[in-house]
């Protein structure tokens, strides 16, 4: 079978609703996928659910509620957030599924036997809601931990540790001559000059269960529960060895797939071509996790994609200063392609963005009302009235640009600049409407001998709208679906392959125009 495209989101911790942050990444995944899959590639895209540790345990705690039950609750409201945003995910992990705890002690019990881990004692503070134990670098100039590291306690425990600072020198080598391993660069320059510049601490990989019951334990001593990071991590190879596929079952030495398959006769998935994560959730991707993945014999993922972090108003997104924007709020009052659109448009992967109402509202009035809805409605209704909707015969006079927008935007989106594609497409958007003021249709329908331009500016701009459904499926596919509907299109309009200018056929008969995007700053939109 042929290797499909990989891809994955981070899974977010359930203890809580999901916020902005949360569905951007998750949409920015949906995007690559939808745009993928258009491009004519086989798509595997994961996302899923962090449901194990301190964090989930005590938020559980604090609501009266049992550990898993109140997983099951968050996680019923997480799925169907995905589901309103439309996102095209073809499985769904939670840490707490069966097959995950399998995967997690077959790799336990491996890297074990194979001596990569040895207990031992230490004492140190150790900041719960991190999960992590700090060091005298994480301290403040004057002594105290910062207060991103929550309630600090001075611990002795025993633990499992897992060997990192042989594999140093290896990492750095990998990620030297693997350019594109890291995006953006600067992300990449990041991990790099903190590897070089310190020698790695062996990675704490197990929790007592004398203090954290909320865990998979672990295989080879029953006084321990598997450190949350380690189990996460894991979630990218589980849904493809509980599928059978043949390089991790290999490496692994076990197949959970089904067993008419044979031995790891699943879909082809790992190695990865995409982790997309959080800017703050880098050292785990570029360092622990490859070198776990080196542990186990398995190849790296192709490449791990940061996007940067939301803000509200300039301010952090937090749940107790209520700084929050709400999806489900949002979508409600505008639809969920205009919160698609804006975060995808707004914010590259890459840098930190900042979420205003304000600038939410302008840029559904320009670019989606004004821009691409007025060039659809005025373009369609046009083709109505003035040719009861049938298909005047093929002119190319736009057909330059856009087949060179078209190139453009597959580049982008191949590339994963995402806000680059968007700008591209809306290029096509601003010179479709400038060439309907520019040709003024509505004056060549006054005047019979014109007939002939007439059709010709119909046809351009009919099949620029075509065009244009098919570019914005990746990004909104409802919106997507419209146009097509409004053309009377029967086939989808999620295939970029050959969608190049001219398939708008010369009699075909359109459908309704009706607007997309409806203005809400005054009464109807209205159509020239
Ligand atoms: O870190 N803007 O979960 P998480 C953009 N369970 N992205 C944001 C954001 C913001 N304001 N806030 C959070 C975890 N994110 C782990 C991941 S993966 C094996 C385990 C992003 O719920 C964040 O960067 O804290 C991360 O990629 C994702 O949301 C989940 O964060
Ligand atoms: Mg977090």
């Amino acid at each position: 079978m042929s290797k499909s495209y990989y891809i994955t989101t981070a899974i977010d911790y359930v203890n809580g609703q999901p916020h902005l942050g949360h569905a951007y990444e998750k949409l920015i995944t949906d995007v690559i996928s939808r745009a993928r899959r258009s491009l004519g590639d086989d798509v595997f895209f994961l996302t899923g659910l962090d449901e194990h540790g301190q964090k989930v345990q005590q938020a559980a705690a604090a609501e009266g509620k049992g550990a898993q039950a109140y997983c099951d609750e968050l996680a019923a409201s997480w799925k169907a957030l995905w589901v309103r945003l439309q996102l095209t995910n073809n499985d769904f992990i939670r840490t707490t599924d069966v097959r995950h705890k399998s995967v997690v002690q077959a790799i336990l019990t491996k890297l074990h036997r194979e001596g990569h881990f040895y207990p031992e004692e230490h004492q140190g503070f150790y900041s719960t809601r991190q999960e992590t134990f700090l060091t005298d670098k994480d301290r403040l100039p004057d002594g105290s931990f910062d207060p991103i590291y929550g309630e600090v306690v001075e611990l002795v425990e025993e633990n499992y540790y897992f060997r990192l600072r042989e594999h140093q020198q290896w990492l750095i080598d990998y990620i030297e001559a693997n350019p594109e391993f890291i995006y953006p660069s600067y992300r990449r320059n990041e991990i790099l000059g903190f590897l070089r510049s310190q020698p790695l601490e062996d990675l704490c990989i197990t929790r007592p269960k004398a203090r954290l019951e909320w865990g998979i334990p672990v295989p080879f001593d029953d006084k321990f529960v598997t450190y949350v990071w380690f189990d996460a991590l894991v979630n990218y190879l589980t849904v493809p060895a509980a599928l059978g596929d043949p390089v991790v079952s290999a490496a692994l030495g076990v197949n959970f797939g089904s067993p008419q398959d044979g031995v790891g006769g699943g879909p082809s998935l790992w190695p990865a071509d995409a982790h997309v994560i959080g800017k703050d959730i880098i050292k785990f991707h570029a360092v622990f996790w490859p070198i776990m993945l080196k542990a186990m014999g398995l190849p790296l993922p192709k490449q791990i994609l940061v996007h940067g972090w939301w803000q509200k108003d300039g301010q952090k997104i937090s749940k107790s200063t209520g700084n929050i924007v709400d999806p489900v709020a949002v979508i409600d009052e505008w639809g969920v392609d205009a919160f698609r659109f804006y975060v995808t448009r707004e914010l590259d992967l890459g840098p930190d963005g900042n979420w205003t109402d304000a600038g939410f509202q302008a840029r559904y009035a320009s670019e989606l009302a004004n821009g691409l809805g007025n060039l659809v409605n005025r373009s369609l209704s046009m083709l109505k009235r003035y040719r009861n909707g049938v298909v005047p015969s093929r002119s190319d006079e736009l057909a330059p640009e856009a087949n060179r927008l078209i190139a453009e935007t597959i580049s982008n989106l191949r590339a994963y600049r995402l806000q680059s594609a968007l700008q591209s497409i809306w290029s096509l958007v601003t010179r479709a409407n400038q060439y309907v003021d520019q040709t003024a249709p509505f004056k060549l329908a006054k005047d019979p001998t014109q007939a002939a331009r007439l059709d010709e500016v119909l046809y351009n701009l009919a099949e620029t709208c075509r065009i244009l459904a098919v570019l914005l499926w990746p990004f909104l596919p409802g919106t997507s679906g419209k146009i097509f509907a409004q053309l009377e299109l029967k086939e989808d309009s999620s295939r970029m392959i050959g969608v190049e200018w001219g398939h708008l056929k010369h009699g075909h008969v359109i459908g309704e125009p009706a607007p997309l995007f409806p203005r809400k700053d005054q009464p109807k939109a209205e159509s020239k």
